[in-house]
């Protein structure tokens, strides 16, 4: 291509046709099924900041938008998109691949005079990997619905197909369950750095479902255990353990000026790894099975994260017995279980995914985690931390964000990464899919999380989606910083507060 043309994630195929541009104005007539012409105008209403009519007309009788059904173009999110003087046309086989070409069409659009220009071409797409996920950490600040829909937005605009709510840790529970209306009562008020709080209710968090669901998002909630649990004892302190506080967390604490964390007091710092539940008194397996079956029933995607992550708290074997039995647990409730990768070592329910957060390049403890999941059934889903954490800061100057993954993630860092490369043994099949996270130790609001996660949420979205790294001239960094700057003047109309980084050509606009 096409270097020229602001496309991310990188189309599997784009050519460009001799001949006039399509022009899009707001009375263009559109071609398609309600739902298909409702999300139609709703994503080329956001893109162009102005409401587009665009009246279903059958017949038109000036060049039209069609939108059409065609089983010929799969997997699911797949989709074509032709578009000439004469009329622009999208296909795809399932509502997510026209939601996905018209995505692709508010990237193509030149405003003009008299509308929006779209180049002749013909593009032939489809995704590297059904999984294309975000995580939004709501435990440590928390966000409301609106923001959390903002940033469903957001995802769908690159295609992704996921959101990972982490709605539990040591600062706050972030989930109101009728069974335990005790866990937001009692341990949902404070955030990091004595921030305030706030909750999902059950009403809240199935807007969260049915705005996702919408956009073709899937809700994977999170239950991070049996670390990673502070707050569960602060509403049941006969569930938690005393905090384990080693010289290193101590000395951590100290340097940073915070509270040691204490049982039964909010804890508002920014440690990991201290807290547990009992693993050695049923009644926690009896409010593991209540809280878990009642997500099932909250939840219609097929998938509940387990955590599992850093429970140095929590001793070894009874760790490994905990994620075999609740891991099955969550398989007898018909879900698939999703745990970070530390729990590859333990004996986990078979279909289990495993979410793997170590460096890109793997130390052997967390590589043989990580294949650990791909030698049973479940396979892998890839957050390395130190491309795709995107609450890492940029650079030195940064103003938000950590450096614990290996020092800042510059854009580049966030793009140069190969998927099939990343662990030994684990290749294209073994791979689910590729999830970016942003932790919000240092987050507060959607204007920081758009700081933070633009423009590399574009990166790790390219990850996912397009053919593997340097397999295309254009699936290189030259190309994507050129293509990245490209979307500066659509973000700015989607109200997309990006961090303006200097590496990057951003067109003006
Ligand atoms: C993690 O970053 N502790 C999964």
């Amino acid at each position: 291509m096409t270097a020229t043309l602001p496309l991310v994630p990188l189309p599997r195929s784009v050519s460009p046709s001799d001949g006039a541009p399509f022009l899009l104005a707001a009375r263009t007539p559109l071609i398609a099924e309600s739902d298909a012409a409702a999300a139609a105008r709703r994503i080329l209403s956001a893109a162009t900041a102005q409401t587009l009519d665009l009246p279903t007309d059958p017949l038109p009788s000036s060049p039209a938008i069609t939108l059409t059904h065609t089983s010929d173009i799969g997997p699911s999110g797949a989709y074509r998109l032709r578009s000439a003087v004469g009329g622009l046309e999208i296909s795809a086989a399932d509502a997510p691949g026209l939601a996905a070409g018209l995505h692709t069409l508010t990237q193509l659009l030149e405003p003009v005079t008299d509308g929006w220009e779209v180049p002749a071409l013909l593009i032939a797409d489809t995704p590297r990997f059904a999984y294309r996920g975000l995580m939004l950490d709501v435990a440590r600040h928390f966000f409301p619905v609106d923001d959390v829909c903002a940033v469903i937005d957001r995802a769908a605009s690159l295609k992704l197909t996921h959101l990972h709510l982490h709605l539990t840790d040591d600062q706050a529970w972030r989930l109101e369950l009728q069974a335990h209306p005790a866990l937001t009562d009692a341990a949902s008020a404070s955030a990091v750095g004595g921030d305030p709080g706030g909750f999902y209710t059950r009403e809240d968090y199935e807007r969260i479902v049915a705005y996702a669901a919408d956009r073709h998002l899937t809700v994977v909630p999170e239950i991070d255990l049996p670390g990673h649990t502070h707050a569960v004892g602060l509403a049941y302190p006969h569930l938690a353990a005393d905090p384990v506080v080693t010289p290193q967390l101590a000395a951590e604490a100290a340097a940073r000026g915070e509270a040691l964390p204490a049982a039964g007091t909010p804890y508002t710092g920014l440690g990991v790894g201290f807290s547990s539940l009992r693993l050695d008194d049923e009644a926690t397996f009896d409010f593991v099975a209540d809280v878990l079956g009642e997500l099932a029933r909250l939840t219609p995607g097929p998938y509940l994260h387990l955590g599992g992550d850093e429970a140095f708290g929590t001793a070894p074997e009874e760790y490994d017995a905990f994620l075999s039995r609740v891991t099955q647990l969550v398989a007898d409730l018909g879900k698939v279980p999703i745990t970070w990768h530390d729990a590859g070592r333990a004996d986990v329910a078979p279909e289990t995914i495993g979410q793997y957060w170590g460096l890109t390049t793997p130390d052997s403890e967390a590589a043989e985690a990580a294949q650990a999941f791909v030698h049973r059934a479940g396979g892998v889903i890839l957050s390395p931390a130190d491309a795709v954490y995107l609450d890492m800061k940029y650079d030195d100057d940064t103003p938000r964000g950590l450096t614990w993954a290996n020092g800042p993630t510059s854009v580049r860092r966030a793009y140069e990464w190969e998927p099939a490369s990343l662990v030994d043994g684990i290749t294209d099949d073994d791979i689910v899919g590729v999830e970016a996270a942003v932790w919000t130790e240092t987050i507060d609001d959607l204007v920081g999380l758009d700081a933070m996660m633009f423009p590399r949420l574009a990166a790790a979205a390219e990850a996912a989606w397009s053919a593997p790294l340097g397999s295309d001239p254009d699936r290189s960094w030259e190309s994507f910083r050129r293509r990245v700057g490209g979307l500066g003047p659509l973000w700015r109309r989607q109200g997309i507060a990006f961090h303006p980084d200097g590496r990057i050509p951003w067109a003006k606009g």
